[in-house]
C-alpha cells in the first residue's frame, strides 16, 4: 500500500493539494476475487455482487465484463446496473419496500424479484395481470436462526425487518407458491460481517430443507411446480485485521458443498449475492494530517475523513475496526514508536467523529498521510454528508502493470451546492 501510494504521488497531476484524502481500489485484487468466486461455483450459478457495497460505476463495468451479475437493493442501484450494462437475466432486485411502479419496471425489465412480504407477492400478481415479464420471482425467508455479534447488520433473528419469518408461515408460504405459479425462486440472506459461517449455514440449512420439502409435497400430490431457484444471499465476513486470517471463499464453498449436495447436483439453479468479500479488501484510503495536537498523555491527529466515509466504525466502534498505517509525504512507511498512544480523528463536528483510538504509532507530523485499510466495501456507499465534505477522488490501480486511473473525481463545491439545492 505505501509502495502504491509512493508512485501515485510521483505522477504528475493525480494527487493534487486539494486531494487531502484519496480513495484506492485495487483492480488485480478484485478481479482475483472474483475469477475465485465463479471458478468455484457450478458455472449456471448466478453470482449477483451486492451494488451497495460499493456502487462506482467503473468498478460496477468491471464486474459486468468479468461476466458476473450485481444485486440491487433500490430502484436507483438498479438504475446504476442497468446502466452500466448488466442484462436484465443477470440483475436480481431485493428492496424491502418496493413501490407498485418500481415492481412493475423490474417486471417489465425482466430482472429478477425477489419479494420481501406476503403483501409484495400479491402486488405482484396484481402488476403481472397487466405486465408480461421474463421475470423469475421469489420470496425471502427469515429463517429466524439467530443474531451475529453486530445487531445491525444480523437480520435472521426472531423479529427481522427482512423477508417472511419461516417457523409461524411454513403453510402460508406453501399456499402461496401454488396460488403463484410464476413463484419459483426461495431466498436467504442471513446477515452481514459479524455473522459467523456456521450461523449462515444454519439459515441456508433450514431455508433449503423447507424448500425441498415443499418440491417433495407438490411431487407426491401430483402437482406441477418446483422451486428451481436457490439463492444464498451474502454475507461472507472478512478481515479487518492484519493478522487474522478469515475464511476463504475456497473454504466456503466447500461447506456448503459438504453440507448442501442438493445446491449442487442441478437441483436447483444457485444465487450468491456477495458484496463485502468482494470489495472490502480492495479499497483504502490514504488522508494528509493536517495537525497533531499533542497533549502529556494522547496524540490526536486531526486528518480529513471520518464519519463522512467511516460511517459505520464512528457510529458503531465497538464493531468496526480498520488497520492503519503511517507514511511521510513522500509515500514511505514511518518506523518507531512514539511514547504517546494516538487518536486518529475526522474533521466533522462532534465528538464521535473518531476512526481509531489508543493505537501505537510511530512519530506522526503534519503532512505525514494516514493510510486506512479495508475500505472498498461499505465506506464510499455510505456516505454522509454531515458538514457538507467533498467526496475525495477516487483512484483505481493495477499493481502488475502499475497503471493509475482516476475513477472518480473530487467533489467540486459547485456539486454540493447542487446537492443542497
Ligand atoms: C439481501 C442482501 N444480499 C446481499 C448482501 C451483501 O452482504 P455482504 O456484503 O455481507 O456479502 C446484503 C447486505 O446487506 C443483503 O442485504
Amino acid at each position: 500500500m505505501s509502495k502504491v501510494f509512493s508512485l501515485a504521488l510521483t505522477i504528475k497531476d493525480l494527487i493534487t493539494e486539494e486531494d487531502t484524502s484519496v480513495i484506492f481500489y485495487d483492480y488485480s485484487f478484485l478481479n482475483d476475487r472474483i475469477e475465485d468466486l465463479v471458478s468455484l461455483f457450478p458455472p449456471t450459478t448466478l453470482h449477483a455482487v451486492a451494488v451497495k457495497a460499493n456502487p462506482l460505476t467503473h468498478i460496477l463495468t468491471k464486474i459486468k465484463t468479468m461476466g458476473v451479475g450485481s444485486e440491487v437493493a433500490s430502484l436507483p442501484e438498479l438504475y446504476l446496473a442497468e446502466r452500466t450494462g448488466f442484462s436484465p437475466d443477470k440483475i436480481v432486485f431485493d428492496s424491502p419496500s418496493k413501490t407498485r411502479n418500481e415492481i412493475a419496471y423490474a417486471l417489465k425489465l425482466g430482472v429478477y424479484v425477489n419479494a420481501d412480504s406476503f403483501d409484495e407477492l400479491d402486488r405482484i400478481a396484481e402488476i403481472l395481470q397487466t405486465v408480461k415479464s421474463q421475470s423469475i420471482i421469489g420470496v425471502r425467508i427469515n429463517p429466524q436462526v439467530g443474531s451475529g455479534t453486530i445487531k445491525s447488520t444480523s437480520v435472521s433473528d426472531i423479529i427481522s425487518k427482512f423477508g417472511i419469518p419461516l417457523d409461524a408461515n411454513k403453510s402460508k408460504l406453501e399456499e402461496y407458491f401454488l396460488k403463484y405459479d410464476w413463484l419459483k425462486s426461495i431466498h436467504v440472506h442471513v446477515g452481514s460481517q459479524g455473522c459467523p459461517v456456521n450461523l449462515i449455514l444454519d439459515g441456508i440449512r433450514k431455508v433449503l430443507n423447507f424448500a425441498k420439502e415443499l418440491n417433495e409435497s407438490f411431487k407426491k400430490k401430483s402437482i406441477e411446480k418446483l422451486i428451481q431457484y436457490f439463492d444464498i444471499g451474502g454475507g461472507l465476513p472478512v478481515s479487518y485485521y492484519a493478522d487474522i486470517k478469515s475464511i476463504t471463499m475456497r473454504q466456503y464453498q466447500k461447506m456448503l458443498q459438504d453440507n448442501f449436495r442438493d445446491l449442487f447436483n442441478g437441483q436447483f439453479k444457485l444465487i450468491t449475492e456477495f458484496g463485502r468479500y468482494i470489495h472490502a479488501n480492495t479499497g483504502w484510503v490514504a488522508s494528509k494530517v493536517e495537525y497533531v495536537k499533542r497533549e502529556s498523555n494522547v496524540n490526536i491527529i486531526m486528518t480529513h475523513v471520518g464519519a463522512d466515509l467511516f460511517l459505520r466504525k464512528c457510529y458503531n466502534p465497538e464493531d468496526w475496526h480498520h488497520q492503519i498505517t503511517v507514511v511521510d509525504n513522500d509515500g514511505n512507511l514511518k518506523h518507531g514508536t512514539d511514547k504517546n498512544r494516538y487518536i486518529i480523528a475526522g474533521p466533522l463536528c462532534f465528538a464521535g467523529d473518531v476512526i481509531e483510538k489508543d493505537l501505537e504509532l510511530p512519530i506522526v507530523a503534519e503532512g505525514d498521510y494516514v493510510l486506512i485499510h479495508d475500505a472498498g466495501a461499505y465506506t464510499l456507499s455510505m456516505w454522509s454528508r454531515h458538514n457538507s465534505r467533498q467526496v475525495p477522488k477516487v483512484i483505481g490501480y493495477n499493481q502488475s502493470n502499475g497503471n493509475f486511473e482516476v475513477i472518480k473525481r473530487r467533489e467540486t463545491k459547485e456539486d454540493l451546492f447542487d446537492f443542497w439545492t
